[in-house]
């Protein structure tokens, strides 16, 4: 079966294995992507994932997995667990894993490193495993493993593109060429008429963190906001590629500082961890200064140009791809 009904764009392998009316993941995002943030978009139609990596203990996580089930009662929701090498000592993937199987979570997106020792566990526990990578290679690893679905993830896109960065257009004609579960692509998509695109290279839906960061659920002060508002594309930078932790960040400061230091020939992740250790960027939504703190943003700020609650922003989303396709002559525009 192709990925997508050609008579319905919203129907898709991708929609159809996580049961969402759209084939949208608003993907983890650390510090942001709390329980309201995740409600609002299961309401809107995508999976959402509460993100792990904001909780300081398991307990913290499994107080806001009930708080989502409150606001959600029995719509599935999602939860972001990325195993980055960290920054810090202490490795809480096991427990996080365990939490998520023991409260049967419908979807998890993992990231950050090979997942395979936890898929069996998850899919015992009817557990979605939607594994997200910057690069092809571990895509094929992971659909090996036996996971339903991979995220690909190019340049453009917020957080960490990998160590050498592939543009999403090519990574998603690349993916489509090569796997055979579905996936869907990230990074840079911020309007509908890139939905329609990445569909078109063979995609079954997407997956969005930029774009979302203006909404009104996001928990972050309305200057932060702004300024994402107000960014332009190139207003994104990368830092830590020294350190092989690629990030790309709203440029800054901290970003200047370190990118300095880079210049200058550090690579020692304690050299740089001072300006980018995450409780600064936690610091920095909380307040509303921008200018310090490791951001991850990506280049779709510049598609970006008000704040909205997220149904409006997927209400925009959707008219977008409609037209896009009407464009094309596929469709009437309001399929
Ligand atoms: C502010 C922010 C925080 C993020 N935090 C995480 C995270 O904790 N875990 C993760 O797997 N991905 C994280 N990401 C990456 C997103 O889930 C997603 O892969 C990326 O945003 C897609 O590209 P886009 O930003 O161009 O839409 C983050 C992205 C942003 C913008």
């Amino acid at each position: 079966m192709t990925a997508v009904n050609p008579t319905d764009w919203r129907d898709t392998s991708l929609s159809r294995l996580l049961k969402t009316r759209l084939p949208i993941m608003a993907t983890g995002l650390q510090w942001l992507a709390n329980a309201d943030y995740v409600a609002a978009a299961v309401n809107s139609g995508m999976m959402g994932f509460i993100t792990a990596a904001s909780f300081a203990d398991t307990a913290a996580l499994r107080d806001e997995i009930q708080r989502c089930r409150e606001l959600l009662g029995t719509r599935a929701f999602g939860v972001n667990v990325s195993m980055l090498p960290k920054l810090l000592p202490g490795d809480r993937t096991e427990e996080i894993m365990a939490l998520i199987a023991d409260e049967r979570i419908a979807v998890v997106e993992t990231s950050g490193r090979d997942p395979t020792a936890y898929v069996a566990a998850l899919k015992a526990s009817g557990c979605r495993v939607v594994h997200k990578v910057p690069q092809l290679r571990h895509a094929l690893k992971a659909e090996a493993a036996g996971v339903d679905a991979v995220t690909l993830v190019g340049a453009e896109c917020g957080g960490h593109p990998g160590e050498s960065p592939v543009g999403t257009l090519v990574q998603g004609a690349l993916a489509a060429r090569a796997l055979r579960i579905p996936f869907a692509l990230g990074g840079g998509i911020a309007c509908g008429e890139q939905i329609v695109a990445a569909l078109a290279l063979g995609a079954a839906g997407v997956a969005i963190g930029t774009r979302f960061l203006v909404a009104d659920e996001i928990p972050a002060h309305a200057d932060y906001k702004q300024r994402l508002v107000e960014a332009q594309p190139g207003d994104t930078t990368l830092i830590l590629s020294s350190v092989r932790n690629s990030m790309r960040v709203l440029r800054n400061d901290t970003t200047a500082t370190v990118q300095a230091l880079e210049g200058d020939g550090v690579n020692d992740i304690q050299q740089l961890l001072p300006y980018v250790r995450g409780t600064l960027g936690k610091a920095a939504y909380a307040s509303g200064d921008w200018r310090q703190g490791a951001l991850s943003a990506g280049q779709g700020v510049g598609l970006m140009t008000r704040s909205a609650s997220l149904a409006e922003i997927i209400a925009e989303l959707e008219q977008e791809a409609d037209t896009a396709l009407a464009r094309l002559g596929i469709g009437d525009g309001g399929v």
